[in-house]
């Protein structure tokens, strides 16, 4: 048990259609080792003891890995800190008397299903259009260490690889663009290889299924590269946009 005492301004929206508000919670015993979700697990044991209804946030793995934790917290996705999901955020960052606002991510391609939960399988739609390589599994596989890679090459691919798919580059993003996303996406394959074969059509048919789903322009800001918990760099956006007009003048 810790000695913080918080009081948390909190998204409540009961589902799609409902307009929402802001609530207030007071929360005590806060540890400053707590992680912030572990925080508002007291709050949700603390709000099921008195009745109510507990506060409804996307959370898996619980250590920075899957990519479903998305709170706006204190106006920035993911919270203070850079580098780290919301599930990686510790109580130690804030201090005993704060008030701390939690909101769920503000997109309209990714709506609100309850409170701080949205629905993002608009970017499980962009991944399906395009985000995959085509694999022939009839027994004649070729080991992939066999094809060389210059060591470069691969560690771009390998930092583009480490999007989660959490959509923070969306909810930091003054026009709600999915770029930053569907360029990880792209430059992972684009730098390999076996991700050659199939460029062009996966670059083309990951940014229309982008376009379908509402998301807006980029306009270079760079707020996502610098709220993005893996810091996917800028210059994947770069890579996508050559790999999209080459498919674009060469298309078959
Ligand atoms: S690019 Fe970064 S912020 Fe965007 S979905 Fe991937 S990990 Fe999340
Ligand atoms: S809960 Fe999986 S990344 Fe945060």
């Amino acid at each position: 048990m810790g000695n913080m005492k918080l009081t948390l301004k909190i998204w409540r929206q009961s589902g799609p259609n409902d307009k929402g508000r802001i609530v207030d919670y007071p929360v005590n015993n806060v540890s400053e080792d707590m992680s912030f979700l572990e925080m508002l697990d007291v709050l949700n044991d603390q709000l099921i003891r008195e009745g109510k209804d507990p506060v409804a946030f996307d959370h898996d793995c619980r250590e920075g890995i899957c990519g479903m934790c998305s709170l706006f917290i204190n106006g920035e996705p993911h919270g203070p800190g850079r580098g780290i999901t919301t599930c990686q955020l510790h109580m130690r960052k804030f201090k005993d008397g704060d008030t701390i606002f939690i909101e769920p991510w503000r997109s309209a391609a990714f709506p609100v299903i309850k409170d701080l939960s949205t629905n993002r399988s608009a970017f499980d739609r962009i991944q399906a259009a395009g985000g995959f390589v085509s694999v022939n599994t009839s027994g004649n596989l070729v080991d992939g260490n066999a094809v060389p890679i210059p060591k470069d090459d691969a560690d771009k691919a390998f930092d583009a690889a480490t999007c989660i798919g959490c959509g923070a580059c969306v909810a930091t993003c003054p026009n709600g663009s999915a770029m930053l996303f569907v360029a990880a996406k792209v430059s992972q394959f684009a730098l390999l290889p076996q991700g050659r074969p199939e460029a062009k059509r996966r670059a083309l048919a990951m940014v229309e299924q982008m376009d379908k789903e509402g998301f807006g322009n980029c306009s270079n800001t760079g707020a996502c590269e610098v709220e993005c918990p893996k810091q996917i760099s800028l210059e994947h956006i770069a890579r996508l946009n050559r790999e999209y007009l080459a498919a674009t003048v060469t298309k078959e």
